[in-house]
């Protein structure tokens, strides 16, 4: 069992465009264990995780619905222009939730770590954690939609807890 440390705001790996999984090795099932087992842990309490927040740049998604399931190489297609708005927060930003709009209805496809192909329909809160967490893989964060005051705000609050913990 390996819970790993999340990656916060300001660490480049969480900027990168993640790479392709070419092949589900023993390697890539490592890190998928790593990354159950850190979304199944006590310390963390999230519906999501991406593997660049902990620190591995590999397109690989965990996601906590009815059960954890991992999905590799996930692509995501639009459905129609319906939005949604939904509190949103991320670990790798301190859990600081806001109301974000984004695609209410979506199709997703991917690679189950048993390399079985998936394809299937998401809407409401199960499609919103895909956004977030595919949008991991190409290097964005949520506050990166905001409006500039937002942000602010939100930087703000990411500030006052980086200088309650560094002490
Ligand atoms: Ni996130």
């Amino acid at each position: 069992m390996a819970i790993r440390e999340i990656k916060k705001l300001g660490d480049p790996v969480l900027r990168l465009v993640s790479e392709k999984v070419d092949k589900i090795d023993r390697n890539i099932l490592k890190i998928i264990k790593d990354m159950i087992d850190t979304i199944n842990s006590d310390e963390y309490n999230a519906v999501g995780l991406a593997a660049p927040q902990i620190g591995i740049s590999k397109r690989i998604i965990v996601i906590k619905w009815d059960k954890t399931e991992v999905f590799i190489n996930p692509e995501i297609k639009v459905l129609d222009n319906e939005e949604e708005e939904i509190q949103e927060g991320c670990l790798s930003v301190y859990s600081i939730a806001c109301m974000m709009k984004r695609p209410k209805k979506i199709s997703v496809k991917a690679l189950s770590p048993r390399n079985e192909e998936l394809d299937f329909k998401a809407e409401g809160m199960l499609a919103r954690i895909f956004l977030h967490e595919v949008d991991h893989l190409d290097g964005k964060l949520f506050i990166d939609y905001l409006d500039s005051k937002k942000k602010r705000e939100i930087m703000l609050k990411v500030s006052e807890i980086n200088s309650e913990t560094s002490i």
